[in-house]
């Protein structure tokens, strides 16, 4: 806790004292100490200077639930009846599945950093503090269970929408099933679960990863090439308003899958699809695949035409994929 108040003190990026700091907060100097090692070992860059006392590499801003609600549109302000916003957490798609019977209607959540994120198929995702944005949304559906793998492309599309706000380039494309990626590097991911039964009243927890502002952190052990919004447009991006556009987009995207199906975004995943009659690889294991990716088909699978002439679609739950020219899977 006293991690973040001092992170609260410091975001400005000017120089503090320790007495100053000390002071504000009601704590001595060893303990101002425990809290800025705390902060370095979380992977942000301070300046410690004699005479001066301590700074942040960079300014920050930190999450605030008042600026998200200041940017978001009336629509996604009656949708959404719950906004928290953590300090740390272990997932923020795990908070969301613990009790969602109890939730009523749309619920979101975010912190400031997650102990154990969570990517697709197993792997983590690495989620340094104050430096990304970490968001999931539970939302009630009323879908069948073939419409959910829809459901999850429609929402990336989403993602990129609220994107392409920021970064205005032909280069941000979705990598099926719903990567976000600039110029043929992963920005951000998102993880879809489900919890309930398909026969019963049931939830979608959509958990959006997007790295915003990566490079100020120093310790970053990502198994990718990776990039962020803010080495993309060059200037520094506000989370809370990245998060607002992303519910803004949802609030509108979600109910119209709902009512409209896949049918209704086929044109714009058409548009951003950038495995697009790509030559790829695709493990679905016990098998390895190649051929040319040719779009999705009426439920979200990828079609692929394989290099023995066979028309396949792919769940995107069973099979992972990459281009056949780059190790980035
Ligand atoms: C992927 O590309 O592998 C999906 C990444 C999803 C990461 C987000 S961060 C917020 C939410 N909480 C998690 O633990 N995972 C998702």
């Amino acid at each position: 806790m006293r991690k973040m108040q001092l992170l609260q003190l410091l975001a400005d990026g000017r120089f503090h004292s320790g007495e100053a700091l000390g002071q504000k907060l009601g704590i001595g100097r060893s303990a101002i100490w425990k809290a800025l090692r705390q902060i370095t070992s979380a992977g942000l860059e301070l300046h410690a200077v004699p005479g001066k006392g301590y700074r942040l590499a960079q300014s920050i801003e930190l999450l605030d639930a008042e600026k998200i609600a200041q940017h978001l549109s009336s629509n996604a302000q009656e949708t959404l009846k719950q906004l928290d916003i953590l300090s740390t957490v272990d997932s923020t798609n795990t908070y969301l599945s613990q009790n969602w019977e109890q939730h009523k209607g749309v619920c979101a959540v975010l912190a400031e950093t997650q102990t154990q994120g969570r990517g697709r198929r197993g792997k983590p995702w690495v989620s340094p503090l104050a430096s990304n944005l970490y968001l999931s949304v539970s939302w009630p559906l009323d879908l069948s269970p073939s419409q959910l793998g829809g459901l999850s492309l429609v929402i990336a599309l989403s993602l990129r929408q609220a994107l392409a706000r920021f970064i205005r380039s032909d280069k941000l494309k979705i990598k099926w099933p719903n990567d976000i990626y600039h110029d043929g590097i992963k920005l951000a991911g998102v993880l879809t679960e489900m919890r309930g039964e398909s026969t019963g009243p049931y939830r979608a927890i959509m958990g959006f990863g997007v790295n915003v502002n990566m490079a100020q952190t120093t310790q970053v052990d990502i198994d990718q090439a990776w990039t962020d919004v803010q080495s993309v447009i060059g200037k520094a991006v506000s989370r809370n308003q990245i998060a607002a556009a992303l519910l803004n987009q949802l609030s509108l995207d979600i109910p119209h899958y709902c009512e409209h199906g896949l049918a209704a975004f086929a044109q714009e995943w058409r548009r951003w699809d950038y495995l697009h009659q790509q030559a790829v690889v695709v493990d679905a294991s016990p098998r390895m695949l190649s051929g040319r990716a040719c779009g999705i088909d009426e439920n979200g699978c990828l079609l692929l035409e394989t290099s023995q002439g066979e028309r396949l679609s792919l769940h995107s739950g069973e099979v992972s994929l990459r281009l056949e020219k780059t190790s980035n899977v």
